[in-house]
């Protein structure tokens, strides 16, 4: 295993985008930002020079970090913010993961900008378990505001209103020329006929699920967050905030006669809820054979389900599995689970704040919130992991419920008034290190039903089951896949339904759970996992770094 050394530069840059130009939080005056490599095992250092007016922070989305908790990242989970003009040097252990991962702030909404790949290919000498791409290509999916986004944050924190739409979808940080002002930055990915590319593409996005499509070429899925799959063709890709696919894309459509040289590859919104405003736009990008002479007109679009259309995305999730090969062998937890865990994932109302205006809640005298088991998950001022390691009283409560409340219809889209309240807590689920962890995230339609993208750090976990309506205990479980699911650390929990992952807790620290809409992190919808050392010192969480910033 190697280690590999980056500099992050990250400060304000100037950026235009739909005829606007405004200062955005870059890395290496890059956006997206640049795309780290290594291989399968190796160690990635990254020193980040905060150089920007406020506080960031940087996590590496996907990475189990073993044992190592204090480079994960999440501001005031694992570490107090890098202040301005302070710089923090982050050690990223790899270990079992190969494929597409990224990093992204997890300080604020900085990751609208603050974010990039992270390719992890196999160790010398070992292959990939599909025939060798031609070129790999990040396709990074993310949103655009002409707003400014930390300003957008504050007003949603005053208001405890939703949080605006985005102005575009993009495409390697573009939104593509069916906007204005859009056409010379268009990305372009250029190919040759009769080879084959893989496309790591990444949904970088704040508030938007996405289908992806490329006109003209059907797409070969064979890897998601890191791990592989057993291949299957689609039409199109459905990718929650937080995920990553692996697709390959044989390009057989170049110089035939009658074919078009360029081909729009194309981005669009998935969303369930139709009760909010959606960006219902289309972001491009443009596939272009290099050997083939040029055609007039306008490349052809691909065909991409509607925004909301749940079955098109839930036909597509449900193709996922793992490879399960000798070489790539699956290790789900079949025999016992430790730890049953029913999870409620709630939009919800509070009490209006003393310093908040709230206008948009449905109740009067309320503000938005989210909650997870009806736990609004309030943001400490010291980290979770420092408290709990130098044993600091008063941070957090380790009595994160494994059960909701209450039970009531879930689903039923006419909730009583009185379930909509939730309430604030920073309460934390504690696990013996090893346990066999169930969880079961169960969507709740209490200020309408919507897809969440679960995510939990430290730890791929297998999605072993998803169904619609409220989850039975007695039958849900008979329908597991316990022979090959996929290994994933974001759960799309499909709207009105439920998803259930197994975990083995074997890494241990303090690791945040949330869903990956920033939107709803910031209203609560939010847990964190303590996981306890274990006896043999290989168990142990690795002691506190010294470079640790204060809060
Ligand atoms: Cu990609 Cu806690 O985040
Ligand atoms: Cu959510």
């Amino acid at each position: 295993a190697r280690t590999n050394l980056y500099d992050f530069f990250v400060k304000e840059t100037n950026v235009t985008r739909l005829c606007h130009e405004k200062a955005v939080l870059a890395v290496n005056g890059q956006f997206p930002g640049p795309t780290i490599y290594a291989r399968k095992g190796d160690v990635v250092v990254v020193n980040v020079h905060n150089q920007g007016s406020k506080n960031i922070t940087i996590h590496w989305h996907g990475v189990d970090q073993p044992r190592n908790p204090w480079f994960d990242g999440p501001e005031y989970i694992t570490q107090c913010p890098i202040r301005p003009g302070a710089s923090f040097t982050y050690t990223i252990i790899l270990s079992g993961e190969e494929g597409t991962l990224w990093w992204h702030a997890h300080s604020d909404f900085d990751r609208a900008t603050v974010h990039g790949a992270i390719v992890v290919h196999p160790k010398l000498g070992s292959a990939y378990p599909y025939p060798k791409p031609h070129k790999e290509i990040p396709i990074i999916l993310g949103e655009w505001w002409n707003a400014d986004v930390e300003q957008m944050l504050e007003e949603t924190k005053r208001t405890g209103s939703d949080f605006n739409i985005s102005d575009a979808n993009t495409i390697n940080g573009q939104p593509g020329d069916l906007f204005p002002c859009s056409e010379n930055g268009i990305s372009r990915v250029i190919v040759e006929q009769g080879k084959t590319y893989l496309l790591r593409v990444i949904n970088a996005g704040l508030t938007n699920d996405m289908f992806f499509a490329v006109a003209g070429h059907r797409l070969t899925v064979v890897g998601t967050d890191g791990h592989y799959l057993k291949p299957f063709t689609v039409d199109h890709v459905m990718i929650s905030s937080g995920q990553t696919m692996d697709v390959l894309l044989h390009a057989a459509n170049g110089s035939a006669a009658g074919n078009n040289s360029r081909y729009y590859m194309a981005a669009r919104t998935f969303a369930t809820n139709t009760q909010l405003p959606v960006n219902n736009s289309t972001a491009t990008a443009i596939l272009q054979y290099a050997d083939a002479p040029p055609t007039a007109g306008p490349p052809d679009l691909p065909n991409l389900p509607a925004v909301d259309d749940l079955a098109a995305a839930t036909a597509y999730t449900a193709q996922l599995r793992s490879l399960a090969t000798e070489d790539h062998p699956v290790d789900v937890p079949a025999a016992r689970v430790d730890e049953h865990m029913l999870v409620t994932i709630s939009i919800n109302v509070l009490p209006c704040g003393a310093n908040e205006t709230c206008k948009d809640a449905p109740i009067n005298g309320t503000r938005f919130a989210a909650s997870l088991n009806n736990v609004s998950f309030v943001s400490p001022g010291v980290d979770v992991l420092d408290a709990y390691y130098s044993s600091i009283r008063g941070v957090y409560e380790p009595d994160f419920p494994d059960r909701p409340p209450l039970f009531f219809n879930f689903t039923d889209p006419n909730p009583a008034d009185a379930l909509l309240f939730t309430e604030r807590g920073t309460r934390v689920k504690v696990v013996a290190h090893g346990a066999v962890v169930e969880v079961v995230f169960q969507d709740t339609a209490l200020l309408g039903a919507e897809s969440h993208p679960m995510h939990l750090h430290g730890y791929s976990f297998y999605v072993v089951g998803r169904g619609f309506g409220n989850f039975d205990e007695g039958k849900d479980p008979a329908t597991y896949n316990l022979v090959d699911p996929p290994f994933q650390n974001t759960v799309t929990v499909p709207a009105g339904g439920w998803a259930a992952i197994r975990f083995r807790a074997t890494n241990p620290g303090v690791w945040f759970m949330h869903c990956h809409f920033d939107r709803h992190t910031v209203w609560g919808m939010d847990t964190v996992f303590i996981v306890k050392n274990g006896k043999t010192p290989d168990a142990q969480m690795m002691p506190r770094p010294p470079t640790m910033p204060k809060c």
